[in-house]
């Protein structure tokens, strides 16, 4: 089995040749991120593995399938840079579909907790002799209410937590599950009765700025925002002028409509040019890491090693278990990997 490996960091290296010790595969590591032109490098091997930001569209693919490429593995588990459809018959695709939801799930609530008790604020004044608290109050979390867009996994590891510290949680999703104790509404009500308000669904068509002009004039004043999912689900633009109108009382966001040329990247020596990203960061009231919610040993020994695993199958022509393609939910029980077959 030969894999190019793209947009490969140094840790991505370090967790893949443990694992791959197992399986002794031929792999090429890339820093480049996998695009139309990059495809072409993937030339002679069987896989590619690809991460969040990859360019993963239409002549992409194309041009993997010409280079005699028969699957990408997605080392994560979003996978909307993905055409789908495009891909359809043409190429496998796999992914991680879960590897540590309580990675995204600890950070989400990190980011709350930063904002809210502004320690990002405390710990550069602090260091700089300035002891004052003026400017520091935050709110407790106990018996505010959590609204939860979207209740997969990440989403119930944020429950959980929340509700450990005591919050009411209510939630949002098209598709609910009946757990006995999730109290679910309908997104309006959400938007006007939640305190803090978590994204945790996919970014769909459908889910496309889920939070746009309108439903943040429908939010709750002064509630906090946390994205950990993926930036296009808020409408930057937006967000901005709810954050400069006060109507917010502050975001904190792991992802970012534009982040992929910037993210993941060392650009501190740069000017940046993406005037959106630089108002962001120029609120207090808005937390930013970068794409980060991930980033545990655990969750990128898992990664790993479920991304190994999908390429074996590969290697095997066996049954594709965490294979994914445009029809896998419209087909429902009739989808063929449900009866351990390849999607085509
Ligand atoms: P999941 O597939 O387990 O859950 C997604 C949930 O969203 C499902 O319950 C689904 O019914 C729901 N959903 C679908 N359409 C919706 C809509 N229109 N409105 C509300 N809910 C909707 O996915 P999981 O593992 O919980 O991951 C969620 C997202 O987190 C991923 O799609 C990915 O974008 C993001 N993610 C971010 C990471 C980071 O490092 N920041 C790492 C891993 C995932």
């Amino acid at each position: 089995m030969k894999i190019v490996v793209y947009d490969t960091k140094q840790y991505d290296k370090a967790f893949f040749e443990e694992e791959n010790a197992k399986y002794g595969f031929d792999i090429k590591y890339l820093e480049s991120k996998l695009t139309p032109d990059t495809a072409r490098l993937a030339s002679g091997y069987d896989a590619v593995c690809a991460f969040v930001n990859d360019d993963i569209g239409a002549a992409t693919i194309d041009a993997l399938v010409d280079a005699g490429v028969r699957a990408i593995a997605m080392r994560c588990a979003g996978y909307n840079n993905v055409d789908m459809k495009h891909a359809f018959g043409k190429i496998h695709i796999v992914r991680v579909p879960r590897y540590s939801p309580y990675a995204v799930a600890e950070h989400a609530m990190a980011l709350l907790m930063t904002l809210n008790r502004k320690t990002h604020r405390a710990y550069l004044r602090t260091r700089d002799g300035n002891f004052s608290l003026n400017g520091l109050l935050g709110f407790d979390l106990h018996g505010k209410t959590a609204g939860i867009i979207g209740t997969g996994q990440i989403g119930r590891c944020f429950m959980d937590i929340c509700r450990g510290f005591g919050m009411r949680v209510i939630a949002y999703d098209p598709y609910p599950m009946d757990d006995g104790r999730t109290e679910y509404v309908d997104l309006q009500t959400l938007l006007s009765q939640s305190d803090i308000i978590s994204l945790h669904c996919p970014l769909t068509p459908q889910t496309h700025h889920i939070l746009d002009e309108s439903a943040l004039s429908a939010i709750k004043p002064g509630a906090i925002i946390i994205n950990t999912s993926r930036g296009a689900l808020i409408d930057t633009a937006a967000l901005i002028e709810y954050l400069k109108n006060g109507r917010l009382g502050g975001a904190a966001l792991d992802v970012y409509e534009e982040e992929s040329d910037l993210f993941f990247e060392d650009c501190s020596n740069q000017v940046i040019q993406d005037d959106q990203l630089a108002r962001l960061l120029s609120f207090n009231h808005v937390v930013l890491t970068s794409h980060q919610a991930f980033f545990t040993r655990e969750a990128l020994a898992k990664i790993a090693e479920v991304t190994f695993a999908n390429l074996k199958a590969i290697a095997d022509h066996s049954p594709l278990e965490n294979e994914i393609c445009y029809q896998c939910d419209q087909k429902g029980a009739q989808c063929p990997k449900k009866h351990g077959r390849p999607c085509f």
